[in-house]
């Protein structure tokens, strides 16, 4: 096969802010609704305080993304890191700790992805605002935004504005909003970020001429259980209401007329003001991202009448005969990674870059010893295999690979057990042990991959 990977493709590391830094009462850092007792509606524990210590470790950390030959790493700004309150006085302690990070990646020769959000709304815009349901939070995230690129435009040339927009709106702890969840503030608290995006998108063009920017989502990969044309067409809606509408927008820079008319006539066109149509139109990205762990299957006859599109996963879901399963019975689909790379890459002849991709296991080191990961190793193989038949035979423009959490970190929901790296980080779900770091096998694997820009799978 010819090779898939262009000279410079991105090979790398992808993380958040909260799942990764810890020091949450340290360098003058604000609380984030992750930090919060009352706001926290997932991974109710003290973890995010340490989680794996980044904050203070980020030398070894990078040292060791080194070593896996990468030259990519996609983290998130903390917001509260660098307004206390997401709204006010900014801090320079914060400004200076990523100013390191940063420094440090570029001189390890990684480039850095700076995404400006990954869930972690600052406790007092979610209190008095609630987040993106707010057009006052939407100025507060331009400020901010409009700051950091100030700051890094003329070292960082790889952006995104949110992590996996399709998903806020679903949950208090992804959009900061804690309004009654239905389709009404959904879309009002997408419309808005989508607002926030546009302008940011535009700041970004005028004033760092030589960086691109990106909007991403959670890849919703919905087969129809069978086919009957009930499952096609629930499917259908799903990808596009949930993944399609958001890419629409990103690439094109307005709402695609399917949605306006189900927007209408479900009672829930979001509140547009003046400016909105215009900023929007002049948001357009450079290029799309998403992340993509596993794919799903639907039956229509599952699916309650009336249920809004949001919500027909909660009731229809049914197992894949087709794929295997990970240990939290997620379905293990490399095919499907290359369906969406297509998908994505036929409709709107953008660059992909698929900035989420790794498989989450319960993993326990005895003694130091070495994880023998071969399932992990197979995983990422078999999912670059598919990106490269998406690249030579399909003919998509991918710009690389970054995997979830090389290093482990804590999960969504705040555990450790659910381990994704090629480091292995010495600690547990209540115990915090010497935090140390251990390569898996797998590091070994990634590092000759990423070294001969993948001849080597
Ligand atoms: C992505 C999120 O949806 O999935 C990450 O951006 C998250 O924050 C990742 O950690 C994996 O999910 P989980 O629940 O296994 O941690």
């Amino acid at each position: 096969m010819g090779n898939a990977f262009k000279p410079d493709f991105l090979w790398g590391n992808s993380v958040s802010s909260m799942q990764t830094e810890g020091a949450v009462h340290e360098g003058g850092k604000g609380p984030s609704i992750y930090d919060d007792p009352e706001l926290c509606v997932r991974g109710k524990s003290s973890d995010w305080v340490v989680a794996i210590d980044d904050y203070h470790r980020y030398d070894e950390d990078i040292a060791l993304m080194a070593g896996m030959h990468m030259n990519c790493y996609r983290f998130s700004i903390s917001w509260s890191r660098v307004f206390p309150e997401g709204d006010g006085e900014v801090n320079p302690e914060g400004l200076a700790f990523y100013d390191s990070l940063i420094d440090r990646l570029l001189e390890h020769h990684i480039e850095p992805m700076i995404c400006l959000y990954h869930f972690d709304m600052p406790a007092h815009l979610a209190r008095e605002y609630n987040g993106f349901s707010s057009r006052y939070v939407v100025n507060a995230f331009v400020k901010y935004g409009q700051t950091i690129i100030d700051r890094y435009k003329d070292k960082v040339k790889y952006w995104l504005t949110f992590n996996e927009q399709n998903l806020f709106g679903t949950d208090p702890s992804i959009g900061g909003s804690y309004l009654p969840v239905n389709e009404r503030n959904l879309y009002q608290t997408n419309h808005n970020a989508l607002v926030a995006h546009a302008r940011v998108v535009r700041y970004l063009h005028e004033h760092a001429k030589n960086a691109v920017i990106g909007g991403m989502i959670a890849y919703q990969l919905v087969y129809p259980a069978s086919a009957s044309p009930n499952d096609q067409l629930i499917a259908q809606e799903i990808d596009e209401r949930l993944n399609q509408f958001y890419l629409n927008v990103y690439s094109h820079g307005k709402y695609p007329e399917y949605m306006l008319e189900y927007l209408k006539k479900h009672g829930c066109l979001p509140k547009f003001e003046a400016t909105d149509v215009d900023d929007l139109l002049m948001g357009k990205v450079d290029f799309l991202a998403f992340s993509y762990y596993s794919s799903t299957t639907i039956s229509a006859n599952k699916i309650p009448v009336n249920m809004p599109v949001y919500r027909y996963k909660e009731f229809g879901l049914v197992d894949n005969p087709f794929t295997g399963t990970t240990e939290w019975n997620w379905q293990i689909d490399p095919v499907g990674f290359r369906l969406i790379l297509d998908r994505m890459s036929i409709r709107y002849g953008l660059p992909v870059f698929p900035i989420e991709n790794g498989i989450g296991v319960d993993e326990t080191a005895i003694d130091d010893e070495m994880i023998l990961d071969d399932y992990r190793i197979a995983y990422h193989r078999q999912h670059l295999e598919q990106l490269q038949k998406a690249v030579t035979e399909d003919g998509v423009d991918c710009m690389g690979y970054l995997t979830w959490a090389a290093i482990d970190i804590l999960s969504s929901a705040g555990q450790m057990k659910k381990r994704y790296g090629f480091v292995y980080v010495n600690r547990d779900e209540t115990d915090i042990k010497d935090l140390k770091r251990i390569p898996k096998k797998s590091y070994y694997w990634f590092a000759q991959v990423a070294q001969t820009n993948g001849q080597n799978l």
